[in-house]
């Protein structure tokens, strides 16, 4: 199995603290974690304390992995293929109320071996370990309003990205 750490500088320490309370607190409410690859807590690196996560491959044999950016971008996923999956993901996040910071297309990493499917790799939780984020933790609606969002921003994107190619 192949991870990835995140470690680095001050501010990345202080979203990494957010993260694993984050994920810990999902997994206790029994969160099944089908688009969110699995943390496995702290690692001290020559950059500083870092968070171990499993790493998310494209393709079963090939060591890559794409993000929904360079996928869309390269053409390796058509438009309606996008649009399925961002929905899919975004059911994900509202059905099991997740906090999510930063929708992006560049967080956001596509496997393609049997049924094309996102994973969220950055963003989740937020960045500030403060009492926002603590009173977030408990508030679904917020976190839903925000989601369409950035859903929305995201379907804006793509769009003009394709009037962009015609
Ligand atoms: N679990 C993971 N599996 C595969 N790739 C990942 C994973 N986590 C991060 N990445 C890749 O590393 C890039 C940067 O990581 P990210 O957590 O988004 O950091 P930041 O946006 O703060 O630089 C992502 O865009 C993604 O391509
Ligand atoms: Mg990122």
């Amino acid at each position: 199995m192949y991870k990835v750490t995140k470690a680095g500088l001050k501010g990345k320490l202080e979203q990494s603290l957010v993260e694993y309370d984050y994920f810990e607190f999902l997994k206790q409410r029994g969160v099944l974690l089908s688009h969110i690859p699995y943390c496995h807590g702290w690692i001290e690196t020559n950059i500083g304390k870092g968070l171990v996560y499993d790493r998310v491959f494209s393709y079963k044999n090939r060591k890559e992995s794409l993000t929904l950016k360079r996928a869309f971008g390269e053409k390796m996923i058509d438009i309606n293929l996008t649009h399925n999956m961002l929905d899919e993901l975004c059911r994900f996040i509202s059905k099991e109320r997740i906090i999510v910071s930063d929708l992006s297309m560049s967080n956001i990493i596509v496997t393609l071996d049997g049924k094309p499917k996102l994973y969220l790799v950055d963003g989740i939780g937020g960045r500030d370990f403060d009492y926002k984020y603590k009173i977030k933790k408990r508030m679904p609606f917020y976190t839903r309003y925000k989601l369409k969002q950035q859903h929305r921003k995201i379907i804006k994107w793509i769009e003009f990205e394709l009037n962009q190619l015609k």
